[in-house]
């Protein structure tokens, strides 16, 4: 989802958007995030509002936010380290309250290898299938340690309590920008 569109929620929705990422532009930093979206980065030059590591948890008080987005983010983890940040990720949401998460679609990339695409070329939007799979590498920490088709994220958001109710793949309307990923929503119930 582009980035005018997150800040675009209704002001009355508590929104946290982890690992929030780099400003689109220098002097857009901090200046165009509206105040009832929350931006958590590990990165001292990114957009955040709370500069932490979310592997220590998330420094914010339960039950706090209307919807918490995940994009990009969940594939920088291990495993476990996802399922530590789903829990506490459904701590701070409100019952009722969405998660929102965009990663790359694992079978997209396979599909890919088995048509006999050329994997460095093959590109939408830019991405490649092996930096969907392994990551842009072009720093310290980008690389991506786990990875995800719909299925396997929606049992993972399903094993935490979560209730399903929107999971798309190849570009469904809330994805068109990213054809590579995949877009789920959970709900806390
Ligand atoms: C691929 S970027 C995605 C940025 C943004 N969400 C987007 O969709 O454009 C991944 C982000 O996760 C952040 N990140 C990685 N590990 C983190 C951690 N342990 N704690 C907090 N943020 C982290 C990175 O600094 C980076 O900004």
């Amino acid at each position: 989802m582009p980035r005018a569109e997150r800040m675009s929620f209704p002001k009355e929705l508590m929104v946290l958007d982890i690992g929030c990422g780099m400003p689109t532009m220098p002097d857009e930093r901090r200046t165009v995030r509206a105040e009832n979206i929350i931006g958590i980065d590990i990165r001292e030059d990114s957009d955040a509002e709370i500069i932490a590591d979310i592997r220590d948890g998330i420094p914010l008080e339960n039950d706090k936010f209307d919807i918490v987005l995940i994009y990009q983010v969940l594939e920088h983890f291990t495993s476990v380290e996802v399922s530590n940040l789903l829990d506490d990720c459904i701590r701070v949401l409100k019952t009722g309250g969405e998660m929102w998460i965009q990663t790359p679609n694992l079978k997209w990339c396979a599909e890919a290898i088995l048509e006999g695409k050329e994997l460095f070329e093959h590109k939408v939007d830019g991405l490649s299938v092996m930096n969907s799979i392994y990551g842009e590498q072009i720093r310290q920490g980008n690389a991506h340690k786990w990875g995800y088709t719909v299925e396997t994220l929606c049992g993972v958001l399903i094993d935490h309590g979560l209730e399903i109710i929107l999971a798309e793949e190849y570009g469904g309307e809330a994805n068109l920008d990213h054809k590579p990923d995949i877009f789920v929503k959970g709900r806390k119930i």
